[in-house]
C-alpha cells in the first residue's frame, strides 16, 4: 500500500445490516468507498461486543479495497495474529489498552500488517510521540468508542491539530472515528486528517436494495471536505 494522503472514506459496518454482510459490503465499496472499517468490541474495554477473527475472516472476502481493523479489546497482543490472518491490511490497537504500546506494534507489523494506534477521547496527542516512527496510522476518537451514532466531541478538534503538527511530512494517516458528518467532516480535514470513519452517517436511509443513498452519502460527505 503506497502512502496516499488523500481524503479517504471508511464505512463502518457497525451500523451495517448485521444479517447481510456480503452484499453490505459490496454496496459501500460499489458506491465508492475508498476503505472498510471494521470494529471489533470486546464487552470489557469497550460495552459492547461485535466481531471475532471467524467473522472477520468471513467479511474479508467481500472486500475488494481495504480492510481496516480497529480492534477495541484488551488485552489486545495475543488476538493481533488472529485479526492478521482473517485478512486485515491495517491492525489499530488502543494506547489505553496495555503498557507496551509500542510491542504492539511491532506484533502487528511482524504480522505483516500496517499499524495503527487509537487515542480515546481523554488521551492527549503527547501520548504517541514516542511512537511517531513506526506507525502508520493514529485514529482520533470522536466519541467515546463503544457505540455507532453518537455525537462529535468537538475538544478533540485542536487534539488533530496538534498531532498533525507533531507528525510533520512523515508518511502517517490521521484517521478520525465518531460522529463524522458534512458538518464534522470539514473541520477534521482542515485539522490534517485524511482518513475520515463514518458509519451512521453513511448507512442512514440506505439499504441492500436501494444502495444509490450509501452513494449520495459518501458523495456528500467527500464533496464537504473539497473533494
Ligand atoms: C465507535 C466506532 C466507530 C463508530 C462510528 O466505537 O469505533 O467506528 O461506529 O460510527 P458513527 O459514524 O455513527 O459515529
Ligand atoms: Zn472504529
Amino acid at each position: 500500500m503506497i502512502f496516499d494522503p488523500t481524503v479517504k472514506i471508511a464505512p463502518s459496518i457497525l451500523s451495517a445490516d448485521f444479517s447481510n454482510f456480503g452484499q453490505e459490503i459490496e454496496a459501500i465499496e460499489s458506491q465508492g468507498c475508498d476503505w472498510v472499517h471494521v470494529d471489533v468490541m470486546d464487552g470489557h474495554f469497550v460495552p459492547n461486543l461485535t466481531f471475532g477473527p471467524t467473522l472477520c475472516s468471513a467479511i474479508r472476502k467481500h472486500i475488494k479495497t481495504v480492510m481496516d481493523v480497529h480492534l477495541m479489546i484488551t488485552p489486545v497482543d495475543p488476538y493481533i495474529k488472529a485479526y492478521a490472518n482473517a485478512g486485515a491490511d491495517i491492525i489499530t490497537a488502543h494506547i489505553e489498552a496495555g503498557p507496551h504500546a509500542h510491542r504492539t506494534i511491532q506484533v502487528i507489523r511482524e504480522a505483516g500488517c500496517k499499524a495503527g494506534i487509537a487515542l480515546n477521547p481523554g488521551t492527549p496527542a503527547g501520548a504517541v510521540e514516542h511512537l511517531l516512527d513506526v506507525v502508520d496510522l493514529i485514529c482520533i476518537m470522536t466519541v467515546n468508542p463503544g457505540f455507532g451514532g453518537q455525537k462529535f466531541i468537538y475538544s478533540q478538534i485542536e487534539k488533530v491539530k496538534k498531532l498533525s503538527s507533531m507528525i510533520g511530512d512523515r508518511p502517517i494517516h490521521i484517521e478520525i472515528d465518531g460522529g463524522i458528518t458534512v458538518d464534522t467532516a470539514p473541520l477534521v480535514k482542515k485539522a490534517g486528517a485524511d482518513v475520515l470513519v463514518v458509519g451512521s452517517a453513511v448507512f442512514d436511509g440506505g439499504s441492500v436494495e436501494n444502495p444509490s443513498v450509501y452513494g449520495e452519502n459518501i458523495r456528500a460527505i467527500r464533496e464537504a471536505t473539497g473533494g
